[in-house]
């Protein structure tokens, strides 16, 4: 019994987690981010390809630790630290550093 217990866990916890990038793009930054335009924040491009893989996963983490380094005045960008999974914060990076070439 305990271990069905378990496995409807994993399960749960899995089918919450969200699966790709795109799907935590679309979740949680297109409102403030576009793939190659400017919105409220800079573009994915942009972002591609002018940071680091630190420096764009430290930004998501702690932007207020970030955005002076980055060159910014102010920073209106909400910490995604207790928002994103390990899983989450990787394939978003690897999102955005894709539109590199785009
Ligand atoms: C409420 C609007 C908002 C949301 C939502 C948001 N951002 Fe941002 N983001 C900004 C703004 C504005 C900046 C410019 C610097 C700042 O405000 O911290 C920024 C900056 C950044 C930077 C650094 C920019 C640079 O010059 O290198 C990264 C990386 C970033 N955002 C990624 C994300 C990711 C990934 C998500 C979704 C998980 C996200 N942002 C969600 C508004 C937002």
């Amino acid at each position: 019994m305990k271990k069905i217990i378990v496995i409807l866990c994993m399960v749960y916890l899995s089918a919450n987690s969200l699966q790709t990038g795109k799907e935590v793009f679309r979740a949680y930054c297109w409102g403030c981010h576009h793939q190659s335009a400017v919105a409220f924040g800079p573009s994915f491009k942009f972002i591609a390809t002018n940071r680091t893989t630190a420096q764009i996963k430290g930004h998501i983490i702690a932007p207020k630790s970030m955005y002076e380094i980055l060159g910014y005045k102010r920073s209106v960008m909400p910490s995604f630290a207790d928002v994103l999974n390990d899983k989450e914060l990787e394939y978003i990076t690897d999102f955005i550093l894709k539109q590199k070439d785009k």
